[in-house]
């Protein structure tokens, strides 16, 4: 089956949509055909009126929901106030409070300090600075299916190679890249009960071959890999991995970017392996759809950048503060983490059940709300179900009224970032959606 052509079939959307393709440079994704107009909690609603349930939350930022009431109150009230000064030449409350707020939710019983930027892929930037000024020490290793950003650094720690990082070389010196335990695609000859000591057995040897672990500065891990296809590592590998840091002096820096903010059920994804970083990275939904990131993490790594070396313009501006400073008090009110654990479970049972029922559906994994399901062409031989078919299952889900977004290195693996307060009647109505559009699918 071909992947049909991205385009949307309403009037008002269409010409949009061609005034897109016009100025916008064709470089840029795009995973729905979508013009949006204006969304509340799950639902969006686009330029012609045609609503939609957003299984994509854009691409995790909106955890507690589209425009909830008490974020946009909080944005207007502070847009009244103050919009700019840049807090290293004018500093403000709402960043001081917000910072304050990051460590104390952050795991970790010693002093901390952060410091806020506008993108995931900034704070990571800046995490391995922190992290290199401090251990004065120039490696940095990140994990094969990795996704970290956009900017050079993170596209270097990425692995996926097209589309990301084609034609954008020359990369950053000194990032090596470790292997992820990934046990429903186990190396071959490894069980996937093996996946992790197998990993990290290959970590030792990348410490032999490519770099003494004395020059490594940090590790950068997403607790559940996103952009890779929520790929889950077995349970005891993150804590592995950490105590292999702690003997080698190297720093454990968590990216919670895409894992944070109770997408797992828990604040932080790390929090369910009891591990603790030295370094943790957060955006998404931190800022609710406003742009606003984080490095929280170990005061005196923090200090060790020295001062005005680190920073920027606009991060952590007060309006994203204010609105941050909502979403925790949303947390608490609303007991987000209870709603992400209730989501995930609902979703599990269906992925599950699509699992053992739908030829197609070869894994169904995931933690708490950030869950997935792998798509194959046959499940014995784990073939990845071919890119125009997974396009066209995602076509048909849009074509619904279901907003979905695919990760993976092969593409085939469909994702759940919806709102976590989600009413349960939308998520039953996407899920319908979904599995309507995977069992008529016809590989
Ligand atoms: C785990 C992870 N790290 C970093 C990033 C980069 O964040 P941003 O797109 O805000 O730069 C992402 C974005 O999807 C992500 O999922």
């Amino acid at each position: 089956m071909p992947a049909k052509v991205l385009e949307p079939k309403t009037s008002k959307a269409k010409a949009l949509w061609a005034e897109r393709q016009a100025v916008v440079s064709a470089g840029s994704a795009a995973y729905s055909s979508v013009v949006v107009a204006k969304a509340r909690n799950a639902k969006v609603w686009d330029v012609d009126g045609k609503e939609f349930i957003d299984f994509a939350g854009g691409i995790g930022a909106i955890n507690v929901g589209h425009c909830h009431p008490k974020v946009v109150a909080a944005i207007k009230d502070q847009a009244e106030k103050l919009l700019h000064t840049s807090f290293h030449v004018a500093a403000y409350e709402p960043h001081i409070k917000l910072c304050r707020k990051l460590t104390q939710a952050t795991p970790g019983n010693f002093d901390k300090k952060a410091l806020l930027f506008n993108s995931g892929s900034e704070a990571i930037e800046n995490a391995v600075k922190f992290a290199r000024a401090f251990t004065k020490r120039r490696a940095i290793i990140s994990f094969d299916n990795a996704f970290h950003g956009r900017t050079l650094l993170c596209l270097t720690l990425n692995s996926k190679y097209k589309p990301l990082k084609q034609h954008f070389g020359p990369f950053a010196a000194d990032i090596y890249h470790a292997r992820f335990p990934n046990p429903y695609r186990p190396p071959r000859g490894v069980r996937p009960e093996d996946v992790s000591d197998y990993a990290l057995e290959e970590l030792e040897r990348l410490f032999l071959n490519e770099v003494s672990p004395e020059d490594v500065a940090a590790v950068v891990v997403e607790p559940v890999q996103g952009e890779g296809g929520f790929v889950v590592p077995p349970q005891g590998f993150l804590g592995a991995l950490k105590k292999i840091c702690e003997g080698h002096g190297i720093l454990f820096i968590a990216d919670e970017v895409q894992t944070g903010f109770g997408r797992t059920a828990k604040m932080f994804a790390i929090e369910h392996e009891g591990v603790v970083p030295d370094l943790l990275v957060t955006a998404k939904s931190l800022g609710a759809g406003m742009p606003l990131s984080a490095v929280v993490g170990r005061a005196e790594v923090l200090d060790a950048a020295p001062a005005g070396s680190v920073g920027g313009t606009y991060g952590g501006n007060p309006v994203s503060c204010a609105a941050a400073l909502a979403v925790f008090e949303i947390f608490e009110e609303e007991k987000i983490l209870s709603a992400a654990a209730k989501v995930g479970e609902a979703v599990k049972a269906r992925f599950d059940r699509w699992a053992r029922e739908i030829a197609i559906v070869g894994d169904s994994r995931g933690l708490g709300a950030m869950r997935a399901i792998e798509l194959v062409s046959d499940k014995k031989t784990k073939k990845p179900l071919s890119v125009p078919m997974v396009k066209s299952i995602v076509r048909a889900c849009e074509e619904k009224g279901l907003i979905l977004l695919k990760a993976g290195a092969y593409d085939n693996v469909l994702r759940t970032l919806m709102p976590l307060t989600i009413p349960e009647a939308d998520l039953e109505k996407g899920l319908d959606i979904m599995e309507d559009a995977l069992v008529s699918a016809r590989p």
